[in-house]
């Protein structure tokens, strides 16, 4: 596909503040129906209850959502006064861990609803008033407004998470995602030739900070796998033994798996002889063909050694989904410029699953890797990092509070997250033992 002539990326409508006016707009009631039916599709009781210790009843995520909103776009661009001061403490993120939530005195499912809705009511307005060509760094380009649809869009995948994690019968269904096509001949690995390319952006407006700025990285050459890892490889993987030898494992790793004693991927069990999974309520057999999902980066990364392989670098994939090598630049998507749709990729809870390995032909990356966008989260080797230049915007919180080698960087996103949530820059990062989030991988070698 085509490129435009930036050097580093840009926003299809550049700097124009009416078309970035209505981007905002959209995105905030997407993500707002994306909440609702989330929230809506379970009682209060389930609203209310700890589904699990590793996250936060949904009903917190609700006014957590609303205060963040009130926190950027009423009090910090707007100027207002607190609208329920008593309640920040509750939803600081930092003040209480997940398990401890449920004993808060939280905002009963009505009254958190009400909540945010006068808020979003209040934030539109001021939307429709704010001067997104000029003003500070906060209103310029609608950029709180993006970022709030954003952390909305992200704590609607925290919720899809607990929707997973929850017990009892199905509640969310959606249809099944594209089949694998234009495979005949797909190689297993794709060769990314070596030399340097432009990581991050400094033009993307909603680039949270993380993500900036853009700067020259030389990549030596490498190999990648061309799609994610499949759960038939990673039963191969089990069936071999993997999980009980330990020369495959990082130390924390397999101090992991000794004492939860783990056998396979989060959600799979096994029952006469077939691997069976559960999604969303539902068992069913593991379809052999679908990218591995609910791994640790430590498991992924025991597969890679055990293939006598290793995972990717941050940069290595971000070079493989970005990097023209006709025009030598960077582009937004492995696709090209052009916004996701659901021809090129699989975001946006459009399906509660990831497509088969192979899919989406039409959005593969110039190296001729397919998927690196949506379908599943992808673990790197990388540590979580800031890149040169690096400064905090416009809270340390976000991103630089969790700088270092704790955690591990996760590209691409998953069929869990909304498009305004991710992009081929995008940086997510976890801890190396968590298995709850949609997480897969794909593996390279040096050339
Ligand atoms: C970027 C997904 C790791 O959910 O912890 C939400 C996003 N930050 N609210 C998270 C976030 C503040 C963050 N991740
Ligand atoms: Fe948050």
């Amino acid at each position: 596909m085509t490129d435009s002539a930036t050097p580093t990326g840009s926003a299809p409508e550049g700097a124009d503040p009416e078309a970035l006016r209505q981007r905002a707009l959209a995105a905030l009631l997407t993500a707002r129906e994306r909440t609702a039916l989330l929230t809506d599709s379970v009682d209060d009781h389930e609203l209310t209850a700890q589904h699990s210790p590793l996250m936060s009843p949904l009903v917190w995520d609700l006014a957590h959502i609303g205060n963040q909103e009130e926190l950027w776009l009423l009090r910090a661009v707007a100027g207002r006064e607190a609208m329920r001061p008593e309640i920040d403490g509750l939803y600081d993120a930092f003040e209480h861990p997940r398990a401890t939530r449920p004993s808060l005195p939280l905002l009963a499912p009505a009254e958190a609803r009400t909540y945010a809705a006068e808020v979003r009511g209040r934030a539109l307005d001021v939307l429709d008033g704010a001067a997104l060509d000029g003003g500070g760094p906060l209103v310029r380009s609608g950029f709180a407004f993006g970022m709030i649809a954003q952390h909305e869009q992200q704590h609607d995948e925290t919720m899809l998470i607990t929707h997973q994690l929850r017990s009892g019968t199905a509640v969310l269904t959606a249809p099944v995602p594209p089949a694998a096509t234009d495979t005949a001949g797909l190689p297993a690995e794709v060769l990314v030739p070596g030399g340097p390319f432009t990581m991050g952006t400094s033009t993307e407006p909603w680039a949270l900070d993380n993500e900036r700025p853009a700067h020259v990285r030389d990549v030596p050459g490498f190999f990648i796998d061309t799609t994610p890892v499949t759960c038939g490889a990673y039963q191969a993987f089990i069936e071999d033994g993997g999980y009980t030898e330990r020369r495959c494992w990082e130390p924390g790793g397999w101090e992991m798996v000794r004492e939860h004693e783990l056998t396979a991927p989060l959600f799979w069990h096994r029952d006469a002889g077939r691997w069976l999974r559960r999604r969303f309520g539902v068992t069913e057999e593991v379809p052999a063909n679908e990218p591995v999902l609910h791994v640790s980066w430590y498991e992924a990364d025991a597969y890679a050694r055990w293939a006598g392989r290793r995972l990717p670098t941050e940069a290595e994939w971000e070079k493989a989904a970005r990097h023209n090598p006709a025009s030598g630049r960077s582009r937004r998507y492995p696709w090209g410029d052009e916004d996701p749709s659901p021809e090129l990729t699989n975001l946006g809870q459009r399906h509660l699953r990831p497509a088969p390995a192979g899919a989406y032909p039409q959005g593969q990356s110039p190296c001729g890797a397919r998927q690196l966008m949506g379908d599943v989260w992808e673990w790197t080797s990388s540590d979580f990092l800031p890149y040169p230049g690096f400064s905090p915007f416009p809270y340390r919180e976000y991103s630089e509070v969790f700088f270092g080698p704790d955690h591990k960087v996760l590209r691409g996103g998953s069929f869990a997250v909304d498009p305004v949530a991710c992009r081929g820059t995008f940086r997510n990062w976890d801890l190396p033992v968590r298995r709850q989030i949609f997480s897969g991988f794909r593996t390279a070698r040096d050339m």
